[in-house]
């Protein structure tokens, strides 16, 4: 167990906790995850106290630290005056530990508790939060990283860490309601008028020194926001995708960064900055500054090149035998196919995730079923207006690329409107999981399905897709 580290979480969440701490029930214990209401102060000392859900008392919740083979082993206590439940995102673990209620276990009421322990297959950046009325409940603030670092060391001088999130605020700085609107749920989702670098609207300022190396990880936990990045000052490289180390390469000049995702850079701070700034760009008129690095003091030896992070194992793919499944998207704004009880529609069908909790006849028939160890080649097409980063549980998925090749290791594609997207994975572990759109408000508003991986021999798809693989596939 990871004593030291748990203790250093603690410090940071150290300010909720404080001023909260007379009211409180109880402190956090080690192994303890707590979702219950508390008050940050977000937007700097003239401003209000924010009223938010978080984990731990803080917002993002405690950074779980971990070595790649350990086992985490926490206690999830639910506080809140609505189920919840905990999905540790990107992590290949047993499904019964995915935290998917109504799919892989019980929904954690009020005043429950759920004890989650899985072993931590690899080495990277992920993160963790709730999987019921996601909008809402990382709207208000639930959702942490999880990093699961490599057995050797990595040589660079920090590791650091941004975590990214938008938040709606209103005048006094609190969050208004009306989560689950029609208008948010049939266009882009819930955009946040206030973007978040670790819980501070003021972007974090790190004194760096010239020639110092920076491990960089970024995790998106907008509810809905896709971020187009963009460094000033410096030329990043990208070791690792979703988690996933890949090879090293120089960052173009902007960079997709979808709900879910996750990216870890390289930054050799120049000898000679002013600064390096981090940007997002996606609405080009509406620019938001995520983060400011000061240089500052002595320079120290600039290291030379990167070799990459060592690779993870994961299951290898067999193309040859690889199963061919469709996935269509419909519906939002501007769609006849949109009602209001499916505002989308994957393969024909809305599914409402909320409703899963209640009953077992809503559970929707899996989209397909296949054995495990297969390599599926899935086609996602989307006939809507409107981005979808599609997010696919207990796997790791390639895209193809536009040069017909396989890109690097994600857990997410982001399916441009009017677009087709090209992934292959292989299936692990047994069970039912999750394929879902990561902006929450299409999630639970239609675009969500599942497939099951157990012991049937040949994959199905099931009748109702409609569509056929084109012709312009390659196995
Ligand atoms: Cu971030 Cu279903 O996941
Ligand atoms: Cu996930
Ligand atoms: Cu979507």
């Amino acid at each position: 167990m990871n004593r030291r580290q748990f203790i250093g979480v603690a410090g940071l969440s150290g300010l909720g906790a404080s001023l909260a701490g007379w009211h409180l029930a109880s402190q956090p214990g080690e192994n303890e995850v707590i979702a219950r209401k508390l008050d940050q102060q977000l937007l700097g000392e003239d401003y209000p106290y924010t009223a938010l859900w978080g984990f731990n008392d803080s917002v993002p919740g405690p950074v779980l630290r971990k070595t790649q083979g350990d086992t985490l082993s926490l206690t999830f206590k639910n506080r809140l005056s609505q189920p919840s439940s905990i999905h540790w995102h990107g992590i290949r673990l047993p499904n019964n530990m995915d935290g998917v209620p109504g799919i892989t276990q019980r929904v954690v009421k009020p005043g429950e508790d759920f004890q989650y322990e899985f072993a931590l297959p690899d080495a990277g950046t992920f993160w963790y939060h709730p999987h019921v009325a996601t909008y809402e409940q990382l709207g208000r603030g639930l959702y942490g990283a999880l990093i699961v670092g490599e057995r050797e060391r990595v040589d660079v001088d920090r590791d650091e860490l941004l975590v990214i999130s938008d938040l709606h605020l209103d005048q006094s700085a609190q969050i208004p309601g009306n989560f689950k609107n029609l208008h948010d749920a049939s266009h882009a989702g819930r955009l946040g008028n206030t973007v978040l670098c670790n819980g501070q609207k003021v972007p974090t300022l790190r004194q760096v020194r010239p020639g110092e190396r920076i491990r960089l990880r970024l995790v998106n936990a907008s509810s809905a926001r896709i971020y187009r990045l963009r460094f000033d000052g410096v030329a990043p490289l990208i070791v690792a995708m979703d988690g996933h180390p890949c090879a090293p390469q120089i960052m173009g000049e902007t960079l997709y960064f979808s709900p879910g995702n996750r990216y870890d850079f390289i930054l050799d701070v120049p000898r000679l900055s002013g600064g390096l700034t981090l940007r997002d760009e996606f609405f080009p008129m509406m620019p938001n500054l995520l983060a400011r690095f000061e240089v500052k003091g002595s320079p120290v030896a600039a290291r030379s090149g990167f070799a990459g992070l060592p690779p993870n194992t994961l299951p290898p793919f067999d193309d040859r035998s690889a199963e061919k499944v469709d996935l269509v998207l419909e519906g939002g704004a501007l769609s006849e196919k949109a009602t209001r009880e499916a505002i989308w529609l994957l393969n024909g069908r809305g599914n409402d995730h909320d409703s899963l909790l209640d009953s077992h006849e809503n559970h929707p028939d899996p989209l397909f079923e296949c054995r495990s160890g297969q390599t599926i080649h899935c086609r996602i097409d989307n006939r809507t207006a409107w981005f979808h980063p599609m997010h696919f549980h207990g796997v790791v998925l390639q895209e193809k690329q536009a040069d017909g090749r396989w890109g690097p290791y994600r857990d997410a594609t982001l399916v441009w409107p009017f677009k087709t997207s090209e992934i292959r994975f292989v299936t692990e572990r047994p069970g039912e999981w999750m394929i879902h759109c990561h902006v929450s408000e299409h999630h639970h508003s239609g675009l969500m399905g599942t497939f099951r991986v157990g012991d049937v021999c040949t994959t199905k798809q099931r009748p109702w897709v409609t569509t056929a693989w084109g012709s312009d596939t390659t196995a």
